[in-house]
């Protein structure tokens, strides 16, 4: 294989091997050959197509690079160091392959506008995946949330028991901040699916190029109309990175509280055995161990956000060897979200819920105190006024150890005369959570709705 520096004419001395190591990318954009070859075909077919190739080079170039395709699915290319890239490495390949015709493959090309054309092409196959596996647990949620319309369990703010609801309602708030999160990967493959080739190494090029026609070769949507952007924008990948840190913020809350409920205070959750580990030293644990790696996965994602943002920041345009440092954060995220999505959804799937503690932890409470104090506002008591009297009975209850239902009516009567005995019926978590019908409230019947609502959008 030759490893004659495809830019070396200008370069008297040689470099040495730890500084073309150090230069190299190859160790990691070699993921990138697919892509790189793609692009090469759509570039040799339109210099073809617009004669600044001859059709027997065209073809015997094109021939050439679809020999490698094959040789790339049958693991047989090898890459090396000393060609630097993925780029150069397989025009090197195909060189050695074709001979010196190969040579006019870069024509009206750069690296610029070429690695740039592969990140695009990759981030563009790779965001629907991500979306696909979003779907995939949305269809989870809304299955959970249909058969758990009336199962009761605390809701919380500062951690704290707040007001009864329904599970159901609690997984359909995640269904939405999973579709929020397709929604932002749906644009960001507006900002993907645009393609840099023909920009050149950053002011186009002299000849007559169609780049609507590569376009279409490699199906983007659209062309940058500035050679410059073209060839300095990582935006796309910035958004692709900051989409996951979202969506993984979502998924690390959601472990989180799958975490707190496995623990032997909750109990509301158990996860099948598939989806935990055990200790080797404590004979009874059994860790969320999937849940907790998911959460931690959030940070890396971020971090790889932080990295490629840190790296964009000050760049001068156009291309500067920094970009080179795009890439890796990009896959790292890649391999990070996707198992985590799909781990993730299994686990919930499989989870056993424990209905019978989350009620119960509503009943042993005072989480039925916006209930009092509503009812007593129904009889015209101000609500201020209300919110003090139940408060006073609260600090009372916690002394005595008295939940609101257990008051008699009696002791009621002494507080206000307007209580009468179905306040019991307004104290039952289960009327609370069902009564809350106003829109977008824990209510049955608006659970309902947002089930329906969200297969429709589940659906389009
Ligand atoms: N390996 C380079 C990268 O990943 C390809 C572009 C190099 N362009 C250049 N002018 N050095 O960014």
């Amino acid at each position: 294989m030759s490893t004659k520096k495809l830019w070396g004419g200008r370069f008297a001395e040689k470099t040495e091997q730890w500084v073309d190591e150090f230069g190299a990318s190859i160790p990691f954009d070699q993921q990138l050959a697919e892509q790189d070859l793609e692009g090469s075909l759509a570039h040799v077919k339109m210099l073809k197509q617009t004669k600044i190739l001859s059709a027997v080079d065209a073809d015997q170039i094109i021939a050439g690079l679809e020999s490698l395709q094959q040789q790339l699915l049958a693991g047989e290319l090898e890459f090396t160091i000393q060609n630097e890239d993925i780029h150069m490495n397989l025009e090197s390949i195909l060189s050695d392959q074709i001979g010196p015709v190969a040579g006019k493959l870069h024509t009206a090309r750069s690296r610029n506008d070429q690695v740039a054309t592969d990140f695009h092409l990759y981030v563009k196959q790779q965001i629907p995946t991500v979306i696909k596996e979003l779907k995939q647990l949305q269809k989870v949620l809304i299955e959970m949330a249909e058969a758990n319309v009336e199962t009761i369990m605390p809701g919380y703010t500062h951690l704290q028991h707040a007001q009864p609801i329904s599970y159901a309602h609690y997984l359909l708030s995640y269904f939405e901040m999973f579709q929020r999160d397709i929604e932002r990967f749906e644009f960001n493959m507006k900002h993907t699916n645009i393609m840099p080739l023909g920009a050149a190494a950053l002011a186009g090029t002299t000849f007559p190029i169609d780049r609507e026609f590569s376009a279409q070769e490699l199906g983007f949507d659209e062309i940058y109309h500035n050679s410059l952007d073209a060839v300095s924008d990582r935006d796309f990948a910035l958004e692709f990175l900051s989409n996951a840190s979202i969506m993984m913020m979502h998924f690390s809350r959601f472990c989180e509280e799958i975490i707190l409920w496995c623990s032997y205070e909750f109990n509301y959750l158990e996860l099948s055995d598939q989806f935990s580990t055990g200790s080797s030293i404590m004979p009874q644990k059994k860790n969320a161990d999937m849940a907790e790696l998911i959460r931690g996965k959030s940070g890396r994602v971020y971090g790889d956000l932080m990295g490629l943002l840190t790296v964009m920041k000050s760049l001068p345009l156009a291309y500067n060897k920094d970009m080179q440092e795009d890439k890796e954060g990009v896959f790292d995220t890649v391999k990070s979200i996707m198992p985590s999505i799909k781990i993730f959804t299994q686990m919930l799937a499989t989870a056993k819920i424990k209905k019978e503690n989350m009620a119960a932890a509503t009943r042993n409470d005072f989480s039925n105190a916006t209930e009092l104090a509503d009812y007593l506002a129904n009889k015209g008591i101000p609500f201020r006024e209300a919110h003090a009297i139940v408060g006073k009975l609260v600090l009372q209850g916690i002394e005595t150890g008295t939940n609101l239902q257990d008051i008699s009516l009696d002791e009621y009567k002494k507080i206000s005369p307007l209580i009468e005995e179905d306040v019991y019926h307004d104290l039952q978590s289960e009327v609370a959570v069902e009564r809350r019908n106003s829109l977008g409230g824990t209510g049955f019947k608006q659970i309902k709705l947002n089930i329906e609502r969200a297969k429709q959008l589940w659906e389009a």
